[in-house]
């Protein structure tokens, strides 16, 4: 049942917190990760050059923050691609490479086709799923089981939360591994991602805000989410929330990219959802923030609480506790989950059983 919440999806955005201990906690020892369970040791991870991650909707979003993730903390490349854009590319992948199916639940055509594309061409396969025993977990080389339970809402949230919470993982055993961070500084990310959970609560425990934010949207007819980084990658996430669930059009653009075509469909009280938590791209949104309103967008910014914004760039503000700018994907994504959330109830739509969509998309 739905353990006295409205929807499934509300609920699961609650169980994000216990989702991420139940996904971390047996991966972690003596404050260091340990993936050994998985097939996962140093010195395999010493043989890749290359990085692919293949995925679908949400958890190509996920893939794209391990990304950017992994890039920054252990300088391999990372490439990410949709499944069903890979399948029929003639992939260069082979011998050398690491291919990262990520999928909830572990049956979408396209990615297993992918999946085993990759293993035809002699990469190493590594599988972040969701479902024990599902078509990508079974063929995989390498598996890593996302401990978030079973996912009955269409739109993904707490599975996203452990797809991330895993590529954070990884990304901090790659890391060590090809000696790009030393132990000390592993153990430090590992401790904040242990703090998560808690700051999720906390932000849980105060959903007025994204409530007021979804009643300002319900009569929009399209909106846009920006953001530059970290804070792109998870720009696409709300973005695709958003539209699943409300209906309303949605596009997420690198900030600095609007002012290249995108930024001639801003009109009088667009709506634009900014996301600004990453302290050294922060200057660069504001200013993009600032061109938009010009153009009369109706500014939404998530950032830190702290942080002071100028009132006439912004219309509205989420602010976020204080957290590490790697970790704030998985603190910052929860009130765009629960943006989309309220503007679904609010326009009165099935939150849990969107139009034309499928949990599992097994078809390609
Ligand atoms: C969106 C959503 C979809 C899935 C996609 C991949 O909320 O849930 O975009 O993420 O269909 O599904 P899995 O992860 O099962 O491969």
């Amino acid at each position: 049942g739905k353990g006295g919440y409205a929807h499934f999806m509300l609920k699961e955005i609650h169980e994000q917190p216990n989702a991420i201990r139940n996904t971390i906690l047996p991966r972690i020892q003596d404050g260091l990760p340990n993936l050994e369970e998985c097939g996962i040791t140093p010195e395999v991870l010493r043989e890749f050059r290359h990085i692919q991650v293949v995925a679908c909707g949400t958890a190509m979003h996920a893939g794209t923050v391990g990304k950017y993730v992994i890039e920054k903390l252990a300088r391999v490349p990372v490439t990410v691609d949709i499944a069903s854009e890979f399948r029929y590319r003639e992939p260069l992948v082979g011998e050398g490479d690491l291919v990262i199916i990520i999928s909830q639940s572990g049956e979408t055509a396209d990615s297993l086709a992918a999946l085993r594309l990759a293993k035809s061409l002699g990469a190493k396969t590594l599988a972040i799923v969701n479902a024990m025993g599902s078509s990508i977990a079974r063929e995989a080389d390498m598996l890593i089981y996302t401990h978030a339970g079973p996912e009955i809402a269409v739109a993904s949230t707490k599975a996203y939360m452990v797809q991330i919470a895993v590529m954070y993982l990884f990304a901090f055993e790659l890391a060590l591994a090809v000696g790009n961070i030393d132990e000390t500084e592993c153990r430090r990310l590992v401790k904040l991602l242990q703090e998560t959970p808690e700051v999720i609560t906390g932000i849980l425990e105060h959903k007025e805000q994204t409530q007021y934010i979804a009643s300002s949207l319900i009569t929009a007819d399209s909106l846009l989410y920006i953001g530059r980084g970290l804070d792109y990658a998870l720009s696409m996430e709300g973005s695709l929330k958003l539209k699943e669930i409300s209906y309303i059009h949605s596009e997420s653009y690198a900030a600095g990219e609007l002012k290249h075509g995108t930024i001639s469909l801003i009109t009088e009280n667009m709506p634009v959802i900014a996301v600004a938590t990453q302290k050294a791209l922060r200057e660069k949104t504001i200013s993009n923030i600032k061109e938009v309103k010009a153009r009369g967008a109706r500014v939404i910014l998530v950032c830190r609480e702290s942080d002071n914004v100028d009132p006439d760039a912004v219309d509205l503000k989420f602010g976020l506790p204080e957290f590490d700018d790697l970790l704030m994907p998985m603190i910052a994504v929860v009130p765009l989950q629960l943006i989309a959330y309220y503007t679904s109830v609010l326009k009165g739509n099935d939150v849990d059983k969107p139009r034309n969509l499928a949990k599992s998309v097994t078809v390609e």
